[in-house]
């Protein structure tokens, strides 16, 4: 989400001499005419163009300025390419300067404006570059609907973009899809960089989630040389692409059932230079065919990924076995943080991608000794789910594989907050066999 805003490229001027500028200035702001957003800009043969509001400006008022006002002067329209914006417009937030504009531009339309009309704007958005992705709640009053389609392109002039989408409800279903309705612009392609790697998506038909970016950057960080990874819920290529381009993984086997997003991840694996270490399997992932193939395991699914738990339990290597990445949505109660050993209070604020959760040893397993690790305060949520889920999972290694596994808790990664009381975390979870004993 953010609050950047741009500026349109032309506004309407009314033309005049020096000597009738500030009778000008007055009858316009007077009349409610006034672009207050624009400066007055000097033209090349000496004369003085006055930003106006175009969609209030009558014929009558330039009758006016040239017959009452300021009689015997020159009084025509122009259309200045590259306003320069006032200083007060310059102060502006881009909500502020928003809700001044589609605010100008409707009573043009002669429509009042209302205090419901200004609470039902919207405050924050995502950009996608010249895409901007609104949230749900905003231009739900009915009032809006006779002024569609123009009333986009104020919106998007006064934001600084040419294409505009509206979000709906993220569908209930796991394929996690967005209801996004293009409101200008003919098409939802945008691209993103992120940490050097490309994403091309569309974004009414997969979702993005810049909140993930603290996992993106710690997936990329982990020792994966020579790994086979197996992305269960790889989207457009999320955490797949990371593995593979900064982790260097092996191979990837990225599993998707979105066929939009399977176009994009394929478009995105070639995009980014490493479609031969990847194979997608485009389906449901609970029918995969592989098994006993993965150093580890990416479950990033949220609210759970419990579904693929018994899934990634028979990917992963046999007689070496590996770690899984499992995502989880956790509800948890304000004020209670569990704090490690010798550990002061816990600023309100979580950690880096780098800094990693290390907690308790179980089983008596070793430590992966490439990670480093940082003691942080977790929540005793996270870490109720986490030894949960931890059991859960050696459970079903045991049935699956016919022999007992080890697991240990290595990590729990916070990601983002998701709502009120509930947290995005990530458990990584080291899961191996345990050594046959004559
Ligand atoms: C939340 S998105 C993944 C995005 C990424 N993990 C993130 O958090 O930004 C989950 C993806 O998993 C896919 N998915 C969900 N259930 C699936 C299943 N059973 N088989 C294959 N793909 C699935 C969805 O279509 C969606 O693209």
């Amino acid at each position: 989400m953010e609050g950047a805003g741009g500026k349109p490229t032309a506004v309407v001027a009314v033309v005049t001499e020096p000597r009738f500028t500030q009778q000008y200035r007055k009858y316009l702001e007077k009349q409610k005419l006034l672009d207050r957003q624009h400066r007055v800009k000097k033209l090349r043969d000496g004369t003085v163009a006055l930003p106006v509001l175009r969609e209030v400006l009558l014929e009558q008022h330039l009758r006016e300025l040239r017959n009452r006002v300021a009689p015997g002067s020159t009084c025509v329209l122009t259309q200045l390419l590259d306003p320069v914006p006032s200083k007060k417009a310059q102060s502006y937030s881009p909500a502020q300067r928003l809700c001044l504009e589609v605010s100008r531009w409707v009573e043009g339309r002669g429509v009042t404006w209302s205090a419901e009309l200004e609470a039902d704007l919207p405050r924050s958005w995502q950009r996608h570059g010249d895409l901007l992705l609104l949230s749900e709640d905003c231009f739900q009053a009915k009032q809006w609907r006779h002024l569609e389609p123009e009333l986009w392109e104020t919106v998007a002039s006064a934001l600084g973009v040419q294409r505009l989408a509206k979000r709906g409800r993220v569908s209930p279903d796991s394929t996690r899809t967005p209801a996004v309705r293009m409101l200008l612009g003919d098409h939802g392609w945008v691209e993103h960089v992120d940490n050097g790697i490309r994403y091309k998506f569309d974004v009414t038909q997969c979702m993005f989630s810049f909140g993930n970016i603290t996992e993106k950057l710690r997936v990329a960080s982990l020792p994966c040389a020579g790994e086979v990874l197996v992305d269960l819920y790889a989207g457009i290529g999320y955490f797949t692409l990371p593995f593979l381009v900064h982790a260097e993984a092996a191979f990837v086997h990225a599993c998707e059932w979105n066929p939009h997003a399977v176009v994009a991840l394929r478009n995105n694996l070639d995009l980014n230079g490493v479609a031969d270490r990847c194979q997608i399997h485009f389906g449901d992932n609970r029918k995969l065919k592989l098994s006993n193939v993965a150093d580890r395991v990416n479950l990033g699914l949220i609210p759970s990924s419990e579904e693929g738990w018994p899934i990634a339990c028979r990917v992963l290597k046999q007689d070496a076995g590996g770690i899984l990445h499992i995502h989880q949505n956790v509800e948890s109660f304000p004020g209670k943080t569990l704090q490690p050993p010798g550990s002061s209070e816990m600023e309100e604020h979580w950690p880096s991608p780098q800094q990693i959760i290390s907690t308790q040893l179980k089983n008596g397993a070793p430590s992966d000794s490439r990670r480093k690790t940082l003691s942080v305060a977790t929540k005793p949520e996270w870490q109720r789910w986490a030894e949960a889920a931890e059991t859960r999972i050696a459970t079903l290694l045991h049935q699956v594989h016919r022999k007992p596994w080890k697991t240990q808790i290595l990590h729990i990664q916070p990601v983002k907050s998701y709502a009120p009381h509930v947290d995005h975390i990530v458990l990584d979870l080291e899961c191996r066999p345990c050594p046959l004993v004559d």
